[in-house]
């Protein structure tokens, strides 16, 4: 047994120490990052994979934003699949596998097909997948429906322009602009449909400059995948529909299981970006990386919704996990990016985490409230609420039951939960609105603390960091104090 002479602190012991400054103006400092040595992000802040914060809907705006979410591994794989999907859908140069109807379906099936999928138009095709003509909401909307089929009302080849597979984006903008279309499809030497380029995912880019998109100008998402031999085919799946990361999160990372999965998902998947965790030391960081993390999440029992330390008496509070993990990778020799999960409740809490020198932060709680977190709000004692539960909490635990055992009563055996040793809560938290707004809140308080810090850019806030341990009193100093908030 040993008692280390050093003392674990978090966000709250501390503060950063201003310095001379160079910077003139927020709007100058750059809060790029890097997520992993292959992805870069304009915000350093990713969606926590939990079943009440990312599903594909806050994985689309956190990657709009600039940051990225990581889709939760606590459903099927074929929904996480969809969900890949559904994000990397979003938006593009070019829509690979644009919907299609065929020339001789009724209008009345077509017309259905597009409300069904919520699109303005579909692309007609023969057989053999070459295009024949475009169908859309405008011919639909004139046309009379009586017996008529796509081909009478669409549009057909001869009157369409299309281009060809290697346009550039703004080839194709000009071609758009040119011709004042919507939609262009995009065919190859022998008229095969390929794909389709559309005025508003054109419009998406030019407004979002910041997103976070791959080659093809897709959104990024990542997603969790789990450290059972079944979760190898999960992997598979979610690589082979495009995932941009994966994510190795089990709640004590720094075990023999964890290790050798990572080193089987770097294997098998050696082109794409591994992160995983979590671990809250020098040695757990160093053993992900040296195992092939391309990211290193840290944080065990920080969150808002951990009760891990409670439960199990282990953890290490945050910023010296941050610390720790920083000095492991740098020991591995590997540019291995970490990532500091859990606990970040304000924007100065992200400000010390990346000044302590993690890459990027992952938040829980905070986003939970947000319209796009799965979930609908509900009242309570009126003010609108939503719920946010902790992936190892009880409440969790039993959705995981029931959805894996299915229609087995025995899953609903009450003496069964008793067995179940819930190491997080289930809570509610404020209804927040869209997550853009509470993203342009954490981003502005980094811009101005960086301004601080005398920082141009994240490496530089790390380079100049000085953190000055405080006391309860500085504590109580640091908030609003002798008077009445209104
Ligand atoms: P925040 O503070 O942002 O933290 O809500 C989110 C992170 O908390 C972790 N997490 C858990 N930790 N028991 C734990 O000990 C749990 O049930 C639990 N659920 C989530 C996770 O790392 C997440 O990103």
């Amino acid at each position: 047994m040993k008692i280390r002479a050093e003392k674990g602190l978090t966000f709250d012991d501390v503060l950063l120490v201003p310095r001379r400054s160079p910077v003139t103006s927020r709007r100058l400092v750059d809060t790029s990052t890097s997520l992993t040595p292959q992805i870069r992000l304009a915000i350093p802040i990713l969606s926590a994979n939990m079943d009440t914060v990312t599903e594909a809907r806050m994985a689309i705006a956190m990657a709009r934003a600039g940051g990225l979410g990581v889709l939760h591994r606590f459903m099927s794989v074929q929904r996480q699949v969809e969900q890949v999907r559904q994000v990397k859908r979003a938006q593009g140069h070019i829509v690979e596998n644009p919907y299609t109807v065929g020339p001789d379906t009724p209008l009345h099936q077509a017309e259905e097909q597009m409300r069904h999928l919520d699109v303005g138009g579909l692309v007609v095709v023969d057989e053999g997948e070459r295009l024949v003509g475009m169908l859309t909401q405008r011919d639909l909307f004139l046309a009379p429906h009586d017996h008529l089929s796509v081909r009478d009302v669409m549009t057909p080849a001869e009157r369409l322009i299309t281009v060809g597979p290697d346009i550039s984006p703004q080839e194709a903008r000009a071609v758009l602009y040119q011709h004042r279309l919507e939609k262009l499809p995009v065919v190859d030497e022998e008229g095969r449909l390929v794909g389709l380029i559309t005025a508003k995912d054109v419009m998406k880019a030019a407004q979002d400059p910041q997103a976070t998109v791959d080659e093809k100008g897709r959104l990024r998402v990542g997603a969790a995948v789990g450290v059972t031999p079944g979760e190898l085919e999960r992997a598979q799946a979610l690589v082979e529909a495009g995932v941009d990361l994966l994510v190795l999160d089990i709640a004590h990372g720094h075990a023999d299981h964890c290790l050798a999965q990572l080193r089987e998902l770097r294997r098998r998947f050696p082109e794409t970006p591994i992160a995983a965790g979590n671990v809250a030391t020098r040695e757990g960081a160093y053993d992900l990386a040296m195992a092939g993390a391309d990211a290193v999440k840290v944080g065990i029992g920080p969150g808002s919704i951990c009760t891990t330390r409670i439960v199990t008496g282990f953890g290490v509070p945050q910023l010296t996990a941050i610390l720790e993990s920083v000095a492991g990778v740098q020991e591995s020799g590997r540019q291995v990016p970490i990532i500091a999960d859990g606990g970040i409740r304000t924007s100065g809490d992200l400000v010390k985490a990346l000044a302590a020198g993690a890459h990027t932060v992952m938040i829980g709680s905070l986003f939970a409230g947000c319209e796009e977190a799965p979930g609908a709000p509900v009242l309570r004692d009126g003010q609108k609420v939503k719920v946010v539960r902790g992936m190892a909490s009880l409440g969790a635990a039993i959705h995981r039951r029931l959805a894996e055992q299915g229609e087995d009563e025995s899953a609903e055996d009450p003496q069964d939960w008793d067995k179940v040793v819930p190491e997080g809560v289930e809570a509610v938290v404020p209804y927040r609105g869209h997550v853009h707004e509470i993203l342009q809140q954490l981003v502005g308080g980094l811009r101005s603390g960086m301004s601080y810090g005398g920082a141009r850019t994240i490496p530089e806030l790390q380079r100049h960091a000085e953190f000055i341990q405080i006391t309860p009193a500085g504590v109580r100093e640091s908030l609003p104090h002798d008077v009445h908030r209104i």
